[in-house]
C-alpha cells in the first residue's frame, strides 16, 4: 500500500477514536440521570487497533491475525443478538446511537427522547391562577381564545381523548415559532437570547411529548388528519405574523390558551373519575418520559400534563408581562428546564 494511501486510512481509522474517548461514561449524563450508562464506538476501536497494528508494521503472524478477525466477528455477532437480530444501517460517516442503559441494566428504547430529557412533573402547582385581562390587547387575547374555544366545543363535546389529541397538534406550534424567531434574531442583531430560545424551544417539545402520549391512546381517522393539515397551514402562518407584530399579545394568548387547556384536562379527569372514560395503562412512552411507576394509568398521565399546561401558561403569561413593561426577553433570565 502507498504512503499517501496509508496516511489516508489512518486519518480515517482515528477520527472515531476521539468520540470513543468521550462517550464511554459521560460525567454529564451520569450528573442529571444517576445510573445511566452510555456506551459505544467499540467497533470504532476495534478498528483504530486494526490501523494502529498495520502501522506499527510488527510482525505479527497470519494466524494471529485470523484469530483476531475471529474474535471481531465473534463480537458482531454477539452485538446483533443484544439487538435483538435488528441490523444496524452502516454508515460511512460512522454514526451510531451509543448504547444507553438505565439504572436496572435494561436498554433505553427511546430515539426520540433520552433518558436526560425526562423528568418528574411538578404536579402541586397552583391550577386555578388566572391573569386577570385589564388592558385592552389583554382582552383581546382573552376574548380571542374564548371565541375559538366555541367551535372546539362544538367538534368535540365530550370526547376529550379525541380532543387533546387534536389540539396539542396546534399547542406545540407557538413555542416553534417564538423560537425560532428568537433565534433568527439572536442572528440578525449578534446577541444572546437570554435562554428564551432554548424555553420556547422546550415548550414545543414538551407540547409534541404529549401528542405523542395521546396518539398512543387515540388514533386519528382520516378527516382528522386532514383538519390538522389545514389547521396547522393557517395557524402556523398567523401566528408566525402576530409573532412578528406583537409578542405581547402572541404570548398572552397562548398564556389564555394554556389556561384553557387546564381546564380541557380537568374535565377530562372528571370524566376517568366518573367512569366515562377508562382509565387504562400508561402508554410505555408516557412511563418513561416522565418517570411514572410501571403500573401507571390514564389518570396519572392526564394529571401530568395538566400540569405541564400550568407551566406552560406561567411562562407564556411572565414572557407577556416583559414586552408589558417595555423590555425584552433577554433582560429577564428564561424560565429553562421550568416542568
Ligand atoms: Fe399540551
Ligand atoms: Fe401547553
Amino acid at each position: 500500500m502507498s504512503r499517501g494511501l496509508l496516511a489516508r486510512a489512518l486519518l480515517r481509522g482515528r477520527l472515531p477514536v476521539d468520540h470513543c474517548r468521550c462517550q464511554v461514561t459521560s460525567p454529564l449524563y451520569s450528573r442529571y440521570y444517576p445510573g445511566v450508562v452510555v456506551r459505544g464506538f467499540d467497533a470504532d476501536v476495534a478498528k483504530f487497533r486494526g490501523w494502529r497494528r498495520l502501522m506499527s508494521g510488527s510482525s505479527t503472524s497470519a494466524a494471529a491475525t485470523a484469530a483476531e478477525e475471529g474474535k471481531k466477528e465473534e463480537g458482531k455477532k454477539e452485538e446483533e443478538e443484544e439487538k435483538g437480530g435488528e441490523v444496524a444501517v452502516s454508515s460511512y460517516w460512522g454514526i451510531r446511537r451509543p448504547k444507553i442503559t438505565r439504572e436496572d441494566g435494561t436498554e433505553w428504547r427511546w430515539n426520540c427522547f433520552m433518558p436526560w430529557e425526562t423528568y418528574q412533573s411538578n404536579i402541586s402547582i397552583d391550577l386555578k391562577k388566572h391573569h386577570p385581562p385589564r388592558i385592552f390587547t389583554d382582552k383581546f387575547a382573552y376574548y380571542t381564545v374564548k371565541f375559538l374555544r366555541v367551535p372546539t366545543d362544538i367538534f368535540f363535546q365530550r370526547r376529550y381523548g379525541c380532543r387533546a389529541m387534536m389540539l396539542e397538534t396546534v399547542a406545540a406550534v407557538p413555542g416553534m415559532v417564538g423560537g425560532m424567531l428568537l433565534h433568527l434574531r439572536s442572528l440578525r442583531r449578534f446577541e444572546h437570547s437570554g435562554g428564551w430560545i432554548k424555553a420556547l424551544l422546550e415548550e414545543a417539545e414538551n407540547e409534541r411529548m404529549h401528542l405523542m402520549t395521546m396518539v398512543e391512546l387515540v388514533k386519528p381517522k382520516w378527516y382528522e388528519r386532514l383538519l390538522v393539515l389545514a389547521v396547522q397551514g393557517v395557524f402556523f402562518n398567523a401566528y408566525f405574523v402576530l409573532y412578528l407584530a406583537s409578542p405581547k399579545i402572541a404570548h398572552r394568548i397562548v398564556g389564555y390558551l394554556e389556561e384553557e387547556a387546564i381546564h380541557s384536562y380537568t374535565e377530562f379527569l372528571k370524566d376517568i373519575n366518573s367512569g366515562a372514560i377508562e382509565n387504562v395503562p400508561a402508554p410505555a412512552i408516557a412511563i418513561d418520559y416522565w418517570r411514572l411507576p410501571n403500573d401507571a394509568t390514564l389518570k396519572d398521565v392526564v394529571t401530568v400534563i395538566r400540569a405541564d399546561e400550568a407551566h406552560h401558561r406561567d411562562v407564556n403569561h411572565f414572557a407577556s408581562d416583559i414586552h408589558y413593561q417595555g423590555k425584552e426577553l433577554k433582560e429577564s433570565p428564561a424560565p429553562i428546564g421550568y416542568h
